[in-house]
């Protein structure tokens, strides 16, 4: 018999580490108590949050209703020809141990989204994205369980409306559907290797190693673990904010102040900015209020150095954000969800 447990302290299944009360806490370990679940009175009556592996979202409060954690497990491997495989895997797997799962089978795909923390469920939330790669590149179905109409739904990658950072999920439908399972469409052989991103392509050079989908996803372990604060080390949801994206003209006029302003371009007429230079440039790189910070590694990475409160850090945000206003008249969006 499925069981809601009462008063559970969630600091252990959030990687900022954040101590907040769930007054009603459930694990979903099979797909179908889902139907048992939304008949229940708490689940009824009260405000829900469903929980991946918590790394990226930022908790400022006891949550007066029900935290469902979803714990369903299983991968699948289809193989569609001698050159393309479906590989999918249930919302509860760990996101990079199903990378390596993929990589051992020898999959092209996944390998430069190697070590990104959190859950395969959670992965099209915020389309997951690293050194030149967003899962929408390789998303072939998303499985949901819709809580309006009470129905299981496929998605395809178009349907997700999958952006960068952004989905049906966390913006159109936000709160609709819970994700099941999702599955990937990889490659078996003549691999797409992408190297692009600079980092990459000098860790390969300096090791005088080959680029392959095994190597690539070693470089992206590497660069990420010199920059990255490991959450299980120093509490973090990742980047607190997402990269601005401006108007061409806005960037020429910042680029005259700022010469050496860090940008890539983002579509016709756009520049994406990278936020973590304008957090360093306005001088908040490695700031301390307290336990809540910003990472001396990565300016966009926001950190909790034991026993900062979910309402500082959000604090910290909202003068960085400010400044990063008053400095550049660029407004900042938070990538990580504020519950
Ligand atoms: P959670 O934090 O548990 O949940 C995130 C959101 O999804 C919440 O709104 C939650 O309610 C919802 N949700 C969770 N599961 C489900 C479900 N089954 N159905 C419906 N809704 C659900 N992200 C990147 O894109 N690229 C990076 O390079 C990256 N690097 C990171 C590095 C570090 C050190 C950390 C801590 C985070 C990083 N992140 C990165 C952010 C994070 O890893 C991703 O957003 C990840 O997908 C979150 O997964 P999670 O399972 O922890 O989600
Ligand atoms: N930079 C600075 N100072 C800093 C940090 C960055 O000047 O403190 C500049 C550097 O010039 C650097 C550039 O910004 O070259 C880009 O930095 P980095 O390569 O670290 O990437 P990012 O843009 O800061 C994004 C994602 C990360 C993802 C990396 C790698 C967003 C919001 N963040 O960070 O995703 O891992 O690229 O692809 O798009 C996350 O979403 O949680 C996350 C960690």
């Amino acid at each position: 018999m499925p069981k809601i447990e009462e008063r559970v302290n969630l600091k252990a299944y959030n990687t900022f580490g954040l101590s907040a009360e769930a007054r009603y806490f459930f694990r979903l370990e099979k797909q179908e108590d889902i139907h048992w679940l939304v008949e229940q009175e708490a689940f009824k009556s009260l405000p829900t949050l469903w929980l991946g592996g918590g790394s990226n979202m930022l908790l400022t409060q006891d949550f007066p209703g029900l935290v469902i954690k979803v714990e369903l497990l299983g991968t699948h491997l289809e193989i569609l020809s001698d050159d393309e495989a479906l590989f999918s895997a249930y919302a509860g797997e760990n996101w990079h141990h199903f990378v390596l799962e993929s990589l051992e089978n020898n999959l092209g795909g996944l390998e430069n989204l190697s070590l990104i923390p959190g859950n395969v469920g959670s992965s099209p939330i915020q389309n997951i994205g690293a050194y030149g790669v967003e899962i929408k590149d390789h998303v072939e179905w998303v499985e949901a369980f819709d809580l309006k109409d009470r129905l299981i739904r496929r998605f395809s990658a178009a349907e997700c409306e999958f952006a960068y950072r952004d989905s049906l999920f966390k913006s159109r439908e936000k709160g609709r559907y819970v994700i099941l399972r999702v599955s990937f469409r990889l490659t078996r052989r003549n691999h797409k290797l992408r190297v692009d991103y600079g980092a990459i392509r000098s860790q390969l050079v300096e090791r005088n190693i080959q680029p392959s989908i095994h190597s690539i996803s070693e470089a992206v372990i590497s660069i990420r673990s010199s920059k990255l604060p490991d959450p299980a080390q120093i509490g973090n949801s990742g980047s607190f904010f997402k990269n601005p994206v401006i108007s061409e003209e806005h960037y020429q006029q910042l680029k005259a102040e700022f010469p050496e302003i860090v940008a890539f371009p983002a579509g016709e007429k756009q520049m994406k900015l990278a936020a973590g230079w304008l957090i360093e440039k306005a001088g908040w790189k490695g700031f301390r209020k307290g336990d809540a910070g910003v990472h001396n590694k990565q300016a966009l990475v926001l950190v909790n150095y034991g026993k900062a409160k979910g309402e500082e850090i959000k604090s910290l945000a909202e003068d960085i954000l400010h400044s990063i206003y008053t400095t550049f008249a660029v407004r900042l969006d938070i990538e990580v969800n504020i519950i």
